[in-house]
């Protein structure tokens, strides 16, 4: 028998945005394999999807439930041993609450539920389980991104003082200008993306990237949203003031209304020694920033980097390591927890990553409704 993790999918269909890579992530290391799953609550697009990529299909099932009674039947050793849930974000609550309450470990799209209180709720069973849930914030896979984290960690920028990330779209502006489209997009309908659609999306990412790479905790917020329409409930921007103690300070400034912009995500953090500054669309290029000197550019794959980015490498230098790669490499961190191999701490972010995430939006939100006070995290 295959010594391959048997993987099961919820979502990621043919019709979806993040399906594609997450199968390749999966199979990049070829530590998976896709037993099944439901691409799709409507059975046609389930059942052709599965033959359009060559699964077997007597375990495409065509609900969530279906499958897990069905799973729970078969023998331990041919069962889904983790599933991916793709879903859009109000499914994530009952499909991982029932996975981990029948010992599936659990590979989440974020933000990990809708409400805080429904994280928590996750958290508690996620205790008692003693099972691997990784939460897929993709950037933190990303070698240069490894390197950030591990050159703040041995302080090499001396204090940090300064951190300001930017994460800038422009996709929603056919949107959001078209009172139709506006009230027929899921990121929009608070029934089907929380409270939150911007900083919920993307506002999220900022928060984990800034705590994975510097290992501060955000203390306060301060949030002003702008909604643009006062028919639209959700943020679609957001500049949100950060206190991590009286002298460290920061700012995450988020946009899907950002004119062209396609995926502008800019993490810098400023050091008493150095600033570093990483960009998602050119993620190769880690710059590192030091009074007096020529600013340098990192690389991957290089000797020069920490060991941790170079694990995260599979090609000698000058080969592009991209968003697929990224999740490869948290796929490759899940896989290596569930076989109980060796693995770095910080291989893939966890539920708990997941739960600070989701407590963000609601402190953002809480800030911005209440006219954009300060807000204790
Ligand atoms: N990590 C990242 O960088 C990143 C990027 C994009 C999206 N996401 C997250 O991924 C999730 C999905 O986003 P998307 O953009 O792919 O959404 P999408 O709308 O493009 O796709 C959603 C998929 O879920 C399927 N689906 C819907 N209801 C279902 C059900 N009941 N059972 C099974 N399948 C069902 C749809 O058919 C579709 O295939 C969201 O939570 C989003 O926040 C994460």
């Amino acid at each position: 028998m295959s010594k391959r993790i048997k993987l099961g999918v919820l979502g990621g269909g043919g019709d979806s945005l993040i399906g594609v890579l997450h199968r390749v992530a999966a199979y990049m290391y070829d530590k998976y394999e896709i037993v099944g799953g439901v691409f799709n609550p409507i059975w046609e697009e389930n059942i052709g999807f599965a033959e359009q990529i060559d699964l077997p299909t007597d375990r495409i099932y065509k609900d969530f439930d279906t499958m897990i009674e069905s799973e729970l039947k078969l023998p331990k050793e041919e069962r889904m041993e983790v599933v991916s849930v793709l879903t859009p974000n109000f499914l994530h609550y009952p499909m991982a609450k029932k996975l981990l309450e029948n010992d599936f470990n659990v590979i989440c799209e974020k933000p990990l539920t809708t409400t805080y209180e429904e994280a928590i709720e996750l958290e508690k069973i996620y205790k008692e389980k003693n099972k691997v849930f990784a939460v897929t914030y993709t950037y933190t896979g990303y070698p240069m991104v490894r390197q950030m984290k591990e050159m703040i960690a041995q302080g090499e920028l001396g204090k940090i003082h300064k951190i300001d990330i930017q994460y800038y779209q422009g996709w929603i502006n056919p949107i959001i200008h078209d009172e139709k489209l506006r009230k027929n997009t899921w990121r929009l309908d608070p029934e089907k993306s929380g409270i939150s659609c911007c900083v919920g999306d993307i506002g999220t990412h900022c928060f984990d990237m800034l705590e994975y790479v510097t290992g501060l905790e955000v203390k306060e917020l301060l949030a002003d949203f702008n909604y643009v329409y006062s028919d639209n409930k959700m943020d679609v921007d957001a500049n949100i003031l950060l206190r991590f103690s009286d002298y460290v300070k920061g700012i995450i400034r988020t946009s899907q209304i950002a004119t062209a912009e396609e995926n502008n995500f800019v993490v810098t953090i400023y050091g008493q020694n150095g600033a570093l500054k990483w960009g998602q669309e050119n993620p190769n290029y880690l710059y590192l920033l030091q009074e007096g000197k020529p600013q340098q550019v990192l690389k991957p794959g290089h000797p020069y980097t920490k060991k941790f980015s170079l694990d995260g490498v599979k090609l000698p230098p000058g080969h592009p390591e991209g968003i697929f790669d990224s999740m490869g490499n948290i796929y490759r961190g899940v896989a290596n927890a569930i076989n109980k191999e060796s693995i770095y701490d910080e291989a893939f972010p966890t539920l708990m990553d997941g739960v600070r995430g989701v407590k963000f939006i609601e402190k953002a939100v809480e800030s911005a409704t209440n006219g954009s006070t300060w807000v204790k995290f």
